[in-house]
């Protein structure tokens, strides 16, 4: 079984006390002729790695090399300890109390022979019991210190219940949202992945690493998973080895630089090689090219499954190549436990490799200061905090994008009388938190309805009527009802949208228009001419072309977790100006995917005026049609562009200049524009800086995120906004897969989203 279950609440009640029954059965491991030299703290790390290595049996050592997941069930408990006590575990996922983790940890510490800590690790993805927005959610607010303070507060959580390393941040580039995952990453950017990679290693694993508070970020998954062909989850990804260095590794990098203490490796194969046996990324490019020292976890049984792949003749066969590719540690597909023995046995595996892999973990483990402080360290009162909840708002509000606001419809005035709230999404706080939220709780998560009954019930007065009991339903009957009480109303909220089921792991869908009747819901509501907000609650960009056209005013919100609703009453009431950004296109139809800012002009660019299929006349000869790169029926432009998004400002950019004409490749370019705020509200925009390099020894793409900056504004005012982009940030990897910066002619912009139109050229030159 893969995630807790109600069989939890037994383990909380019944299993610390059995583990007291197990010491006290069990005599203590730990021998006198142990060399205790890797005890202590004062020793560097390494020497402490190498000392305890030393002394350790083989069996010890792929003891460590094996994590396990939480068991349930007759007798697995005892089992678990057993295996614990005799070093067969290195790791465990999933366990779920605090209470549970010590008394483990405490199997560990003082029943095996050498006192090896535990790694207790969890997915903890997006907040632990306060949930923040799903991380597609977090990359809109384009805030890094936000983002960062959300991992820390995620960390400081999670860690009260023992939890030291999370699966997280999930950084794949992913520009399908078909694909269900594209809710756990940071969109289609490779510039915003990665700056968000960094912030949220920065947050999870925190300043002082031997924090009790402090959790091991894992970069995943490594690499080119969110490339899964047709966006069906776990499928093949077919990358060159070109795309992979310039897209789908950069964030993967950064996270190294960021001091990331593990990662783990993806599900897919790239051009026919499983990464769990890619001795390429796991080895070569990762610890050869990065210099990475702790270790990689596979993903869940990804090791077992290269026999499924075809990349393995049995098990045994992957065990094999899992590790000899750099693969350290196995996620309970059991492998490694199994067959390294009789590996090393048979000279198919050295034992330096299972040295390396073991040192690797024990870096990490060493590094975390487990051994000094095994046990949970941080009080239980963190959760649920104040100051976590009111990051969680901001977080949600920062997040959440304002996609269309015709005659000013948002923000509502509080001298409005009647307001509908209607649509399946309204009071879902099930549905709201989004996907991996094992943690989050429904109860302590405040709906849209909730917060503009609690902040705006004795203003104005709040009418409820679902219209559908869930995103999916089809039964019409409530319908009519909403649409009966709008009638009655000033305005309308329509909230719709997914529920946290439809997106994540596994839950891909083909189809992405709106569920159920939830379109019907929104077309009669539109018919009735009311004032018409639609709030889209979703883990995934949906193709809404519709409903965008229909409604006066449009949110779009990335499952926003525990404190979406009162998030979405502020910008609705304009308590806050909505200032998020899209960190990925939105389609205007299923067909259009993949579809992304960042892509290359072809030899027929789309010129803006080409002809449309209903404007083609009948028995029309072949070349009437225009002879560039687009869609008869959709076009070329998306719905809408990366980077955009509205606020309750009126911003206007102008005076584009860089400090020079020509740059050395070690310069640094300084650009400025001027922002102006000319609404009549203060307002935060995120400046953008894109770059196109002209001409390449390959081609390049038509423009590339290199910078953003959040800039409030009051009313009326101006300011110059300054960027620095070091020249070397323009290097790629071309023809002769050296990554460097080719000298030439560039043209860089400043603006509110990716179609922006300011800009400015200039030179590099060697
Ligand atoms: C997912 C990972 C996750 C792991 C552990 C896998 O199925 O792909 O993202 O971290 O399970 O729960």
């Amino acid at each position: 079984m893969k995630f807790i279950s109600s069989k939890a609440a037994f383990a909380m009640v019944m299993l610390p006390a059995l583990v007291a029954t197990i010491l006290m059965t069990q005599s203590c491991g730990k021998s006198g002729d142990v060399d205790s030299l890797y005890r202590d703290p004062s020793q560097p790390v390494e020497a402490r790695v190498n000392n305890l290595l030393s002394q350790m049996t083989l069996e010890e050592k792929i003891g460590q090399l094996n994590q396990l997941s939480m068991p349930y069930g007759e007798g697995a408990f005892e089992n678990l300890c057993d295996a614990v006590s005799r070093g067969e575990v290195g790791s465990l996922l999933n366990v779920p109390t605090a209470a549970l983790s010590d008394s483990l940890q405490r199997v560990a510490i003082d029943s095996s022979r050498l006192g090896i800590p535990l790694l207790l690790a969890r997915d903890v993805i997006h907040g632990y019991k306060t949930v923040f927005p799903i991380p597609l959610g977090q990359a809109a607010t384009f805030d890094t210190a936000l983002v960062k303070l959300s991992a820390r507060i995620a960390a400081t959580e999670a860690s009260s219940d023992g939890i030291r390393w999370t699966f997280a941040p999930m950084i794949d580039i992913a520009r399908d949202p078909r694909w269900g995952r594209i809710a756990e990453g940071c969109g289609e950017d490779v510039y915003l992945t990665s700056v968000m990679a960094k912030a949220m290693v920065d947050g999870f694993q925190g300043d002082d690493l031997t924090s009790p508070s402090s959790i091991a970020a894992c970069a995943k998954h490594f690499a080119g998973y969110g490339a899964s062909e047709a966006g069906r989850d776990y499928n093949s990804t077919y990358i060159t080895e070109r795309q992979l260095r310039n897209v789908y590794l950069p964030p993967f990098e950064e996270a190294c630089k960021a001091g990331c203490l593990t990662y783990m490796s993806s599900f897919n194969d790239n051009d026919g090689v499983p990464s769990s046996g890619n001795k390429h990324l796991l080895t070569d490019i990762l610890r050869g090219d990065w210099g990475f020292d702790g270790f990689v976890v596979s993903d869940w049984a990804s090791v077992n499954e290269m026999v499924s792949h075809g990349f393995c003749s049995d098990p045994k066969d992957a065990a094999m190549k899992g590790l000899t590719a750099g693969l350290d540690m196995e996620m309970v597909s059991g492998t490694y436990i199994r067959y390294l023995k009789e590996l090393v046995e048979e000279g198919k595996v050295s034992i330096d490799d299972i040295d390396r892999s073991v040192a690797n973990i024990l870096r990490v483990k060493f590094k975390l200061g487990l051994f000094e402080n095994p046990y949970t360290g941080t009080p239980q009162s963190v959760k649920y905090d104040k100051a976590h909840l009111a990051a969680a708002r901001q977080s949600a509000a920062e997040g959440t994008v304002m996609l269309k606001n015709d005659n000013a419809t948002l923000p509502l005035s509080t001298d409005i009388k009647r307001i509908l709230v209607t649509g399946p999404m309204a009071d879902a706080p099930h549905d709201q938190l989004g996907t991996w939220a094992f943690d989050g709780e429904k109860d302590s998560t405040v709906t849209v309805l909730d917060a503009l009954r609690d902040i705006y019930g004795d203003k104005v007065q709040i009418i409820y009527e679902p219209g559908l009991g869930y995103s999916r339903d089809k039964n019409t009957a409530g319908i009519a009802k909403a649409v009966n009480a709008a009638r009655n109303a000033d305005a309308v909220i329509a909230v719709v949208g997914e529920e946290a089921i439809l997106s994540g792991e596994a839950h891909s869908l083909a189809d992405i228009n709106l569920l159920g009747a939830q379109g019907e819901l929104i077309e009669a509501l539109s018919r009735t001419g009311k004032p018409l907000v639609t709030v889209f609650i979703a883990g995934r960009p949906l193709t809404i072309a519709k409903q965008v056209e229909e409604s006066d005013a449009v949110l779009y919100s990335f499952h926003p977790g525990t404190m979406g609703g009162p998030a979405i009453a502020d910008l609705l009431f304009g308590v806050v100006s909505p200032s998020g950004k899209l960190p990925v296109t939105f389609p205007k139809s299923v067909g259009q995917i993949p579809v992304y800012y960042s892509e290359k002009n072809t030899g027929r660019p789309a010129s803006g005026h080409e002809t449309l299929l209903n404007d083609i006349p009948a028995e029309a000869g072949q070349t009437s049609l225009g002879c560039t790169s687009y869609y008869l029926d959709a076009g070329f432009g998306p719905l809408f562009p990366f980077g955009y998004g509205l606020s309750y400002g009126d911003f206007s950019y102008s005076d584009l200049a860089i400090d020079k004409s020509s740059y050395g490749v070690d310069d640094t370019i300084k650009a400025t524009v001027t922002l102006s705020n000319n609404g009549k509200r203060e307002a935060t925009e995120v400046a953008q800086l894109y770059v196109r390099d002209m001409v390449g020894s390959v081609t390049r793409t038509v423009k590339e995120l290199k910078g953003f900056k959040r800039v409030t504004l009051a009313p009326g005012e101006s300011t110059q906004v300054t960027f620095e982009l070091p020249v070397s940030e323009l290097a790629f990897y071309g023809l002769d897969m050296e990554r460097k910066v080719e000298p030439g002619d560039f043209t860089l912009w400043i603006g509110g989203d990716s179609d922006c139109t300011l800009s400015t050229d200039f030179e590099v030159t060697q």
